[in-house]
């Protein structure tokens, strides 16, 4: 049976909120123990499906995974122990890559290690068609053979080693330069990647590369250059804490003109573009340290913007449906351009339900902001990101909201219900009787 959440009456979120493990920086970090030939030793992995997606695909490669720590509500995320020293197999099956796309990228490692790889393609999903040709092209500039048979990408070695190529990504792929990153550490040579992802998680992944020995510079910039080494060894690493987790409480205090204090997070190096973006509307917002802020609402009125998603350091699209509740709610009209996935409005017709106006011409959404348009119904999760939208909404909405199909909340947002309760909302999670 499927889980809903029933929100009741508006509340101001104040108090504070650790923020979790980041699942987009987590799921590449927990691949990468494929390469590893002894333990990687993991902390700070939120407790997610998607990580458990991910745990179950390991395991089927002949990974041993010992889990350990806290499951609590308290944040502080889990510790994870993985060896790949005796890999048993090098084939993703679809019934797990289509689950979650981001399992595509064991494609790397598995050429790394055993020369060849069989991984299913991810196939489209909701927000769009999202092909993986960045990375199949790259692997061929490395000496792979690919061929694609029954909706399996199959992948072989030439001569047996992968070789160190100069790439140029024709745009910049979060997911490829992963791929691309993690097999050229055990390639021979040199790679060099341009027109790289420059996302905090590839630094991320990066720095617990180097931690394991790899040779990775210049991650985090457009051009990152790895050297190649025999092997990688044992390791023990943190994961960052997660930026589009934070960004959705920050709106959130915005929107319920709450009062919140978030740690966990190097703030101000991973959503400086977001923390750009509230303070033009009217967040006031205070760096208490490095890793904490208070958000809240300034003194004057909240005034409406316009937004573009861009790769990073630009505006994030997985941040997108969150400031587009916000911005409902301030009078005027205010524009969001989604250049990133073609179809990732889904939540548009959920938040006109829950008493938003806002219009879709191509990529780009018109929103005819209104100060307490949030009104009560029952909606429909859509995705990831848009379903924590829903969420904020119902935070702003009298009487009793009811959001079914909140499995996509939980592959993404850790104990999202307790944290928010924590903070005075009044969030259930039940079984949905009607699915
Ligand atoms: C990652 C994030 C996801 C985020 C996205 C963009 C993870 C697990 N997921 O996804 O939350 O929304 O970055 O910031 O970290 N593309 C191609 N060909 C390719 C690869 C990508 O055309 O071979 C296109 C995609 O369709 C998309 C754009 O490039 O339009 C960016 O995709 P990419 O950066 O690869 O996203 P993911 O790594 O899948």
């Amino acid at each position: 049976m499927l889980k809903k959440i029933v929100l009741s009456g508006k509340t101001k979120l104040n108090g504070e909120i650790k923020i979790s493990g980041a699942k987009n920086a987590a799921l590449p970090i927990i691949v990468s123990s494929l390469l590893c030939n002894g333990t990687l030793k993991l902390s700070n992995i939120p407790h997610l499906l998607d990580i458990t997606t991910l745990i179950y695909l390991l395991t089927h490669l002949g990974v041993k995974v010992r889990v350990d720590g806290d499951l609590s509500n308290k944040g502080n995320g889990k510790v994870m122990e993985l060896n790949a020293e005796s890999l048993t197999g090098y084939n993703a099956p679809y019934s797990i890559v289509s689950q979650m796309r981001a399992s595509f990228i064991v494609l790397g490692p598995l050429l790394a290690r055993f020369g060849k790889a069989e991984v299913s393609l991810p196939g489209g999903c909701a927000i769009g068609s999202r092909p993986v040709d960045i990375h199949l092209t790259a692997f061929e500039q490395m000496g792979v053979d690919i061929t694609i048979e029954e909706g399996y990408v199959k992948a072989s070695v030439k001569d047996g080693k992968l070789k160190g190529a100069n790439i140029e990504f024709r745009q910049p792929s979060v997911g490829a330069t992963q791929n691309i990153m993690m097999a050229a550490c055990l390639a021979e040579g040199i790679t060099r990647i341009s027109n790289a992802a420059m996302e905090p998680e590839i630094i991320d992944l990066a720095n617990c590369l180097n931690a394991m020995g790899a040779k990775v510079k210049g991650a985090g910039t457009l051009d990152i250059e790895i050297e190649g080494v025999k092997e990688l060894h044992s390791a023990e690493y943190s994961v960052m804490g997660d930026r589009i987790e934070a960004a959705s409480y920050m709106i959130g205090a915005i929107m319920t003109d709450g009062d919140l204090t978030l740690s966990g997070l190097d703030f101000y190096n991973t959503l400086e573009c977001v923390i750009e973006k509230l303070k033009y509307i009217g967040a006031d917002i205070e760096k208490i340290s490095d890793n904490k802020i208070r958000i809240k609402r300034g003194n004057g009125k909240l005034k409406p913007i316009d937004i573009i998603t861009e790769p990073y350091p630009g505006y994030p699209t997985d941040i997108q449906a969150q400031i587009m509740t916000l911005l409902s709610m301030i009078d005027g009209d205010s524009t969001i351009d989604e250049t990133i996935f073609e179809n990732r409005f889904m939540h548009v017709p959920e938040l006109n339900r829950m008493g938003a106006n806002i219009s879709i011409m191509g990529n780009k959404a018109v929103i005819e902001g209104k100060e307490n348009c949030f009104k009560n119904a029952q909606v429909m999760a859509t995705d990831l990101r848009a379903s924590v939208s829903l969420v904020l909404a119902g935070l702003c909405a009298e009487n009793k909201t009811e959001i079914g199909r909140i499995y996509h909340l939980e592959r993404g947002y850790e104990f999202l219900a307790n944290k928010l309760n924590g903070c005075g909302a009044n969030i259930e999670v039940m079984y949905d009787k009607n699915q």
